[in-house]
Formats: C-alpha cells, sequence, structure tokens
C-alpha cells in the first residue's frame, strides 16, 4: 500500500471527530482536499475542484491570495501572540480602524470575536448589557427567527430557528421566542432576488411585543439572507418593518452577516444591500477570508457610549484569550487590502444579472421545485424523495464533487456562494455541472 492508500485506509479509525459530517458514511469514502488557489481545490490525487461554496461561504477573496499569505508570515515571525486583556497590540487597533472605514457610517466599534458562533453570543450579551447600562434591565428576552442560524454555542442555538440543531440539547437559554420565518414557496417559488410577498411576515414581531411586553425584549436577531437555512432571501419590505417595530419598542436589531457581510450580496454589508440598518452586527467568514479563524461584532457609536458612562473600570466582562489575535488581524487587513485593490465588495454586483440567469436555467431541470439567488448566492431546492429526505441533494453533492466541483447541501437545497473573483465562464462550468447531475439522481 502507497502512503497515501495507507492513510484512506486508516481513517476509518481516525480520532478525528468530524463537525457536522456523517463520521462513518464519510471516513468509508472520505472527501479530501490538499491544495487550494484561487477559484480551485486541488484533492490529494491532484484532481481539481471548482469551488462553488467559498469553502464554506468564508473564502470571498479566492484561496491563498498572496497579500493575505504574506501578512500572515510576516506576523507568525514578528508576534505570534499577545493577550488583549487589559493589553494591546497596534495590529488589534489598526485592523479595527479599518474595518471601521468599511462599515455603514456609525458602526464604528469592533469586538473581535474567533468565530460566527461567538460573534453571535457576543451581540445578544452587548445587546443585555446594554439595556442593563441605561437602566433597562428589565429587558431579557432574545427574539430569533425559525430557520435561522446563529452559529453553535448556547447563545445563538437558542435564538437559531433550526430543529436538527436543537433537539439534543436540552433547554438552553430562557426568555428566548421565535418569529415566523419567511419562506413561502407557494406565493414566491423561482423568485428572482427579494420576492414580492411576505413583508407581513414582519409584523408576527408585534405579535410577540404583545404577547410578552416589549419593555421585556432586549433584541430581535436575523441574517438578512438566511444562508444555512437554505438561502432565503427577505422578502420586499420585510426587514424595513422589522426595523420599524423594533424602533418602535426600543428593541435592538442584530443583522447576523457571517454570511451576507463582506461582498457576497454585491455590497460591502446586507444591510446596505437592503438599505435597512440594524443597531449591531455580526461578522466572521470573510473577515479575515477564511485563513483564520476570526469573528467581529461591529457596535453602533451610541450602544458603545453607553457602555463609557459611570465609574472607570472594566466596562463589559467579557472577552476571549484570542479576542484580536495578531495572526487573524493580519490576515484581516490582507483581506481588506485584497478586497480594496480588486473591488470585491461589490464586485457581486456586476455579475449578479449573470449569476442570477445562470442559476434560473436550472428552472426545468428534474426535481428542481425553487430556485433563489441574490447577490452571488444562490439555491437550487430539490423535491425531496419519497421518505428519504435530504438524499437526493447528498447524492448531487456527491456526483459534482466526483464531477471535479464543490457545492453545499442542506437538506434537498443545493447551496452556491463562489469566491467574489468568479469568471463567467466559470459561473457557467458551476451550473452546468449541477444541470448533468440533476440528470443522474433518480
Ligand atoms: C449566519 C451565521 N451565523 C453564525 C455562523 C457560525 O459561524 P461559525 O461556524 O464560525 O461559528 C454561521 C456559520 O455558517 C452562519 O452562517
Amino acid at each position: 500500500m502507497n502512503k497515501r492508500a495507507e492513510f484512506q485506509a486508516g481513517l476509518e479509525q481516525s480520532a478525528f471527530w468530524m463537525p457536522y459530517t456523517a463520521n462513518r458514511q464519510f471516513k468509508k469514502a472520505p472527501r479530501l482536499l490538499a491544495r487550494a488557489e484561487g477559484m480551485h481545490y486541488w484533492t490529494p490525487e491532484g484532481r481539481q475542484i471548482l469551488d462553488g461554496c467559498a469553502g464554506l461561504w468564508c473564502v470571498n477573496a479566492g484561496h491563498c491570495r498572496p497579500k493575505i499569505v504574506e501578512a500572515v508570515q510576516r506576523q507568525v515571525a514578528a508576534m505570534d501572540f499577545a493577550p488583549t486583556f487589559q493589553m494591546g497590540h497596534p495590529i488589534a487597533f489598526e485592523f479595527a480602524e479599518r474595518l471601521a472605514k468599511v462599515a455603514p457610517p456609525g458602526f464604528s466599534r469592533i469586538f473581535y470575536t474567533n468565530s460566527g458562533s461567538e460573534a453571535a453570543d457576543t451581540a445578544l450579551k452587548i445587546a443585555l448589557a446594554y439595556h442593563r447600562a441605561r437602566g433597562e434591565g428589565h429587558r431579557f428576552r432574545l427574539i430569533g427567527r425559525e430557520r435561522g442560524y446563529h452559529g453553535v454555542n448556547f447563545g445563538g442555538m437558542a435564538v437559531g430557528g433550526l430543529q436538527a440543531n436543537k433537539k439534543t440539547f436540552g433547554p438552553g437559554v430562557a426568555g428566548v421566542d421565535h418569529t415566523r420565518h419567511t419562506h413561502d414557496p407557494a406565493r414566491n417559488a423561482f423568485s428572482r432576488g427579494q420576492p414580492a410577498h411576505g413583508a407581513e411576515f414582519a409584523e408576527e414581531l408585534e405579535r410577540l411585543c404583545a404577547l410578552h411586553d416589549p419593555s421585556t425584549i432586549a433584541a430581535v436577531i436575523v441574517e438578512p439572507v438566511a444562508g444555512s437555512a437554505g438561502v432565503l432571501v427577505p422578502p420586499q419590505g420585510y426587514l424595513q418593518r422589522l426595523r420599524e417595530i423594533c424602533t418602535k419598542h426600543g428593541i435592538l436589531l442584530i443583522y447576523d452577516e457571517v454570511i451576507t457581510g463582506f461582498g457576497r450580496l454585491g455590497q460591502p454589508f446586507g444591510s446596505q444591500r437592503f438599505g435597512v440598518l440594524p443597531d449591531l452586527f455580526t461578522t466572521a467568514k470573510g473577515l479575515t477570508n477564511g485563513t483564520v479563524p476570526m469573528g467581529a461584532v461591529f457596535v453602533k457609536d451610541a450602544i458603545y457610549e453607553a457602555f463609557m458612562q459611570g465609574a472607570e473600570g472594566i466596562e463589559l466582562f467579557h472577552g476571549y484569550t484570542y479576542s484580536g489575535h495578531p495572526l487573524a488581524c493580519a490576515a484581516g487587513i490582507g483581506t481588506l487590502d485584497t478586497y480594496e485593490d480588486e473591488g470585491l465588495l461589490t464586485r457581486a454586483a456586476s455579475l449578479e444579472k449573470y449569476w442570477e440567469d445562470a442559476a434560473h436555467s436550472l428552472k426545468s431541470a428534474p426535481h428542481v421545485i425553487d430556485i433563489r439567488n441574490c447577490g452571488l448566492v444562490a439555491a437550487i431546492e430539490l423535491e425531496p424523495r419519497a421518505g428519504a429526505p435530504g438524499k437526493r441533494a447528498y447524492e448531487a453533492f456527491v456526483k459534482t464533487f466526483e464531477q471535479g466541483v464543490l457545492v453545499r447541501y442542506t437538506g434537498d437545497i443545493l447551496a452556491l456562494s463562489p469566491p467574489l473573483i468568479i469568471e463567467k465562464q466559470q459561473i457557467d462550468r458551476l451550473f452546468d455541472c449541477v444541470r448533468e447531475v440533476l440528470q443522474t439522481v433518480a
């Protein structure tokens, strides 16, 4: 047995408990990636794979971009780690300044985390502590949305609305409720961009306000476009209405921009794409182009200022050992440089029509029951097999990989979100591959 065959044979007993993976199934027939550059991965055997999902929605500038690689290499040699509790290092401050400049006006305070999950929990904690700092500690409720995904920590899991992510982990956080999701295929199937119907789903928040009394509600958290639930684009007018209701009742609106941030929707952030600003928003993934794990919460100045009143001392008892890790900050600065050099924070806008047409050209492909798109994101929803939900999309995912294309699947939905450097012929290749594969998944 050669070394590679030996490695694959050993995988079945591997010590690596893989996340969000059917471990036994995967280890019998692994799909391995060994190298990456630009729009592509390569398998250990040297097979080229077109990256149709930016790794995991995170490699917005494409893989192994020189400015990012060099920045991390320089930083690791100069200073590997330094604490940010009652200490600081210049690069953490520098990166925050740079981030504040790409954020919508007024979001000039940045709290670093190490992931999207930590960003979600951090944003929820900031919301609770903000109200308390202003003498409104009675606001303790957190409202999420069905089919929302805010990571896997207890706060994000609680406000999240995906049953499979919650059902095995006990009662979770108290004082949480959910509004209805916005998916309405009966009225909106095959919408291009924002669906026409469903602004009224935001009124659900008024119902929860009436039920709980709005003075008990601290924050509402939603993804501008729900990604992990299968790309649910907000209906026209929905976010506007949500904003109005939050403002009316003094409730903070948190956007989870872990996927929609950093150019995915054709604007730097989803809030700019939809023209509706939150009070705080979370990011991760594209923040460092996925190169070094990092998340960040962007906070409105007025919220930060509310913490800076009163006696001097630690204003927020929260933080992670690796908040503002030097390697992550270096990767982030290299990422922002790359985005700026190549106009990547708005490039999706110029490709969106082409992307949309390519996605919707699959309308007549076998098993397709809906197609959704926004920016450089698309979902192809398949009719589930009778008695075997998820199996058809899984098979399509495996087959596209065998044909040299990486996509995501969730339930019976194929999700595509390539690096923002994608070219038109690569868009064609992506959807042609999915089209061909759909002919073969009975
Ligand atoms: C909207 C959203 N929030 C939070 C997360 C969690 O991020 P992480 O996996 O970095 O913890 C994700 C991950 O996909 C996400 O899509």
